[in-house]
């Protein structure tokens, strides 16, 4: 099983609820354009706190079904009490490069998953072959190399910069986002389309600095250990404050990271 670089700490599930609050509307879009529609049976990997099964759940409709696989139970806990008004949406505590169901999907979706998997390609030609022929594999993930301010601002060059190296350094690629297309080419998924969407965050919106300073606190300990920063020099009780002045200072928009939608079929 691959290591799994940012933890399941309360902060970070916390920043886990933020972001998904904040990747609500890209996620529906990408999820409404990948073709995903009713009576649909569809397996969401590594599912965490629930929203992208809740969001599947809501496309699908009551005469589909979702089911939500993660390694970890204490999101299990939180996805299982969001959808708890969901009787179509059930939840499996297991590694996604391992488990399979018995029966077929018609899609299988993931969000911020492969992300974190040494084997992307493995793990899903292991699940396409769970996919109907003609169903539908579905992956979201960052390009985190769109993080930046417009025009730049030295704090945030600085943090796009460690959380970029952390990530590498964790095993994991920032950029996959980019390359989704071709991970589900090499995985067998046939008429693949690819799709980024990006937001831009006011000098004022405090939503940038929060998540900024969010994903460097949960990466710090991997920052501090591979030699990357210092806690003293990552200062992260003030990084928030600090990062919002800057931005604002600057007068400089926040571009988060890019969340990139690629999809196809099974041939
Ligand atoms: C960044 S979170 C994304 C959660 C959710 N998909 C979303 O977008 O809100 C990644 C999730 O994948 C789970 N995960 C990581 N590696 C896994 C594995 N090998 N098997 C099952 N779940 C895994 C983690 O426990 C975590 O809940």
């Amino acid at each position: 099983m691959a290591t799994y670089s940012l933890g399941h700490e309360d902060a970070e599930l916390a920043r886990l609820e933020a972001q998904a609050d904040f990747l609500r509307e890209p996620t529906r879009v990408l999820l409404e354009a990948s073709g995903l529609g009713p009576r649909m049976r569809v397996l969401d990997l590594g599912t965490g706190l629930g929203h992208v099964a809740a969001a599947v759940a809501d496309l699908v409709g009551p005469d589909g079904e979702v089911v939500g696989l993660d390694i970890d139970p204490r999101t299990l806990e939180v996805a299982r009490a969001r959808t708890e008004h969901l009787p179509h949406v059930r939840f499996v505590r297991a590694d996604v490069t391992r488990w399979r169901d018995d029966e077929p999907f018609d899609a299988v979706v993931g969000r911020l998953i492969l992300f974190h998997l040494p084997d992307p390609v493995g793990a899903l030609r292991h699940h396409l072959e769970a996919v109907r022929p003609g169903g539908r594999v579905v992956m979201l993930d960052y390009d985190i190399g769109g993080l930046r301010a417009e025009p730049g601002d030295p704090l945030t060059d600085r943090m796009a910069a460690l959380v970029m190296a952390a990530f590498r350094a964790a095993g994991a690629d920032p950029t996959i986002g980019s390359r989704l297309q071709g991970i589900l080419a090499d995985s067998g998924v046939e008429d693949i389309r690819g799709l980024g969407i990006a937001q831009y965050l006011a000098s004022d919106d405090p939503v940038g600095p929060a998540m900024l300073s969010g994903v460097v606190r949960s990466l710090a300990p991997v920052m501090v250990a591979h030699g990357l920063a210092t806690e003293a020099d990552l200062d992260l009780d003030t990084l928030a404050a600090r990062a919002a002045d800057s931005l604002q200072s600057a007068g400089s928009v926040l571009v988060p990271p890019i969340l990139v939608g690629a999809w196809g079929r099974r041939p």
